[in-house]
């Protein structure tokens, strides 16, 4: 699905959060949007979500949502957000409750996203017996179940050491490549922007305004950190950050 953020701005009463945010999420492309803690990212993520309304601006679909999916939008969170009393199966189970489909419909569903996730062998595990990665894996099963049109991604590996960062990294790029997905993915680490995106948005620091939009075509799985397309987009994605930082000391000493 196609999705649009026009003009969108918000406030929490005096405080200016998101300004005149404009953005395109192209259907089978990873947006990442980057920028520093507290610039509104996670707040832009709700309202395209739908769980929060900004003051101005909107969030329009260009085109309709596959007829497969169950669930349009479906977020994704750095805490995993599972059940502990629930199997990995029934955790995933849980996102396909109220849904009109069949015992057999959703027990295809179950087996095909936890195949996908490598998670075939612990159907029958609970949180507490699996690792982080483990459990980000089990959140994304849970995701892909409902077959979403965009998935919202809020720093999802955020809470993982980086060795294993690196192998969910690994793990989104082999979904994407077996089946092409749409996704906004918040991260405020530059590494993963480039990994994963096809196109990275900087937002400022707040109120978030969308600094530099940077596109990069090498597919995702030839990307590798010595690609100087690569290193050049990472170039420039640092310098706009360092800017930022930079005129915001500039503020500060000002003030
Ligand atoms: N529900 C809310 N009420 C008041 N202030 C909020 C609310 N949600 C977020 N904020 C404030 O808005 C700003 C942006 O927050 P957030 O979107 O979480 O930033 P980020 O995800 O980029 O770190 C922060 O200053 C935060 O304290
Ligand atoms: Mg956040």
């Amino acid at each position: 699905m196609h999705l649009r953020v026009e003009g969108l701005t918000h406030s929490y009463g005096e405080l200016t959060v998101l300004d005149d945010i404009t953005l395109d999420i192209p259907a089978g492309q990873i947006l990442c949007l980057v920028g520093p803690s507290g610039c509104g990212k996670s707040t832009l993520l709700r309202m395209i979500g739908g769980l929060e309304k900004p003051d101005a601006g909107a969030v329009m679909a260009l085109d309709k949502p596959p007829a497969t999916s169950l669930n349009p939008l479906t977020y994704i969170f750095q805490d995993f957000a599972l059940l502990p009393w629930r199997t990995v199966e029934g955790n995933v189970a849980l996102a396909l409750e109220h849904h009109d489909i069949t015992a057999a419909e959703r027990t295809e569903i179950i087996t095909d996203v936890l195949a996908r996730t490598r998670l075939s062998d612990f159907a029958n595990a609970v949180p507490r017996q699996l690792s982080g990665g483990m459990k980000q894996r089990v959140a994304i099963a849970r995701a892909l179940a409902v077959r979403p049109a965009v998935m919202l991604m809020d720093e999802p590996l955020s809470a993982l050491d980086a060795q294993t960062r690196e192998l969910l990294m690994d793990d989104l790029v082999g979904l994407f490549e077996r089946t092409p997905f749409t996704a906004i993915y918040v991260t405020h680490n530059l590494d993963e922007a480039v990994r994963l995106g096809h196109r990275i948005a900087i937002l400022s620091r707040r109120p978030g305004r969308v600094r530099e939009v940077v596109e990069i075509d090498t597919p995702l799985s030839q990307r590798s950190m010595t690609d100087p397309a690569l290193a050049e987009a990472r170039d420039k994605l640092w310098n706009a950050m360092r800017r930022e930082a930079m005129e915001a000391d500039l503020e500060l000493s000002d003030a």
